[in-house]
């Protein structure tokens, strides 16, 4: 059977880690532009283990709302030596969109992954008009795309929120953000609406539990704030839709999901139910998206906390009405928890240390701790398709990599490994399991800055950018071996691997 002749192949990127330019072009801050590197974060060690069975340990910083300043002392700051803002720079793709979009055609890619950075078109946020030169830029972005047949794939807020909204109203504890959110996006379907078929409305809407400042520019966080924020994004989702649905009926509306499976360490029914309520807390922001309703696990949670929903009459009729077109995800790897804290490997599971995430002694992990679960992509989609009966689309995957630069490249058999394994697994989902799959996008394909330790070190790109933590470098880019293997992958539709 194998993927579909539509099937869609590229790599995702997202604004705040890879396009820089941050003053150019009359462009106004966002929350990530006030997000230093980690290097001022706590670390711990972690251990790692490759493929081949070799282990060492490193460093590692904690999650991305960790990286912004004490509150008020950010713009005081910008200009100080003493911290770097690696958004400013980034990738510098601001400069290289024409030759990094020729490489990734060359690559054979159909399909790329940008994200629109909303105070480049609005630089308050809720300015009233739209800023001319933000919008050529993007225009120059997919016009570039169309030249090689790719098909732009836009997230609307990938990781950054417009300053200005979160120092004034706490971002989107407000339904001021949201009502600027909405006009933001419906400018956006009226200058690309054209160029552009898929948008994807809030990148990996669901942690804004964990990091509520990154995904919804919250700098006073309780859980009433994020429980309003989330309606807020929920309610601007489905507005959005509408919006599509009645102008503009060829775009195709998605939201996005960070999902990870969540094992159970041992047979204890407790763990069962302790990696359960962990899904849920993910599907919860499915569930409202795809289904249209408050799940009442979430209802009770809500009532046990004295959280009240910020609804105003006809909202929930207004989720009700406009879930989106389909559900795109993020997937790395999974999960392990257990409630017999006695492991010694308590803290370390995919992404860093979480109350009862244990590492799985049966997978291996790069060097911030993340496994490579060659089932995960497999058991991903059947989950999500069993509940949702929706196409699926998978638009982040991918292997950060401490990248060694020699004899003019990157020899990174370790992500060819990882790919290899997670294209397999997927195939696998479509082939055995008939899971209607749109595409698969690899994250990060030119290397940029990691978004929880804001560094560039952490490497998952096939496409090595010269840039060092600090923006030092020639920003040259080189085709890494993964480029070469990912371009073999894509001719054959998937099938050689
Ligand atoms: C996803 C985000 O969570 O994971 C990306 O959508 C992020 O923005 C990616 O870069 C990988 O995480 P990290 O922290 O290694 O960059």
């Amino acid at each position: 059977m194998g993927f579909s002749k539509q099937f869609l192949w590229g790599g995702a990127t997202a604004a705040n880690q890879y396009e820089g330019g941050v003053s150019e072009g009359g462009a106004g801050l966002s929350t990530a532009d006030v997000m230093t590197n980690g290097s001022h974060t706590v670390r711990r060690q972690v251990t790692w283990i490759k493929p081949n069975g070799e282990t060492g340990s490193t460093p590692l910083c904690f999650g991305s709302d960790e990286r912004h300043l004490p509150e008020g002392a950010v713009p005081a700051l910008l200009d100080d030596p003493k911290y770097y803002y690696p958004s400013h720079k980034a990738s510098d793709f601001y400069h290289h969109y024409r030759e990094d979009i020729r490489l990734c055609a060359e690559e054979g890619f159909n399909c790329l992954r940008f994200s629109i950075k909303w105070s480049r078109l609005f630089p308050n946020g809720d300015d009233e008009t739209v800023n001319e030169e933000g919008v050529r830029f993007y225009n120059a972005v997919f016009d570039e795309c169309e030249k090689y047949n790719i098909e732009p794939v836009v997230t609307l807020l990938h990781y950054e929120t417009p300053l200005a909204l979160a120092a004034k109203y706490n971002g989107f504890d407000s339904r001021h953000t949201m009502e600027a959110y909405v006009h933001y996006v419906k400018t956006c379907f009226e200058r690309f609406g054209t160029k552009v078929k898929y948008w994807l409305t809030f990148n990996e809407i669901n942690c804004i539990d964990a990091a509520p400042y990154v995904t919804a520019g919250l700098i006073h966080a309780d859980p009433q704030n994020i429980a309003n924020a989330a309606f807020h994004q929920f309610l601007a989702s489905s507005l959005v839709v509408k919006e599509a649905h009645e102008h503009y009926p060829d775009l195709k509306i998605g939201m996005m999901l960070a999902y990870g499976p969540v094992y159970a360490y041992t047979a204890d029914p407790a763990d069962q139910l302790l990696a359960q309520q962990a899904m849920n807390r993910t599907l919860f922001y499915s569930d409202v998206q795809m289904l249209g309703r408050y799940p009442n696990y979430k209802l009770a949670e809500y009532e046990r906390e004295g959280i009240v929903l910020p609804a105003k009459e006809g909202d929930l009729e207004t989720i009700a009405a406009y879930p989106c077109d389909f559900l795109s995800f993020s997937c790395y790897g999974s999960h392990v928890m257990t409630v017999h804290d006695e492991n010694e490997a308590k803290g370390e599971g995919n992404g860093g240390a979480q109350a009862h995430t244990v590492r799985n002694p049966y997978l291996a992990t790069n060097a911030w701790g993340w496994a490579t679960d060659p089932q995960c992509l497999r058991i991903t989609l059947n989950t999500l398709y069993d509940r949702y009966h929706c196409d699926l689309f998978c638009v982040e995957n991918g292997i950060g990599w401490n990248d060694v630069f020699e004899d003019g490249t990157v020899h990174d058999d370790y992500r060819i490994d990882y790919m290899r394994a997670n294209i397999r697994s997927m195939r696998d989902a479509v082939d055995y399991d008939g899971i209607p799959l749109m595409g698969y996008l690899y994250w990060g394909c030119v290397d940029m800055v990691s978004n929880g330790e804001g560094e560039m070190a952490k490497r998952y790109g096939q496409i090595y950018v010269d840039a060092d933590n600090y923006g030092n470098g020639s920003f040259a880019r080189t085709r890494k071996d993964s480029w070469f293997w990912y371009q073999k992958c894509i001719a054959s539709n998937g099938e050689n691997l």
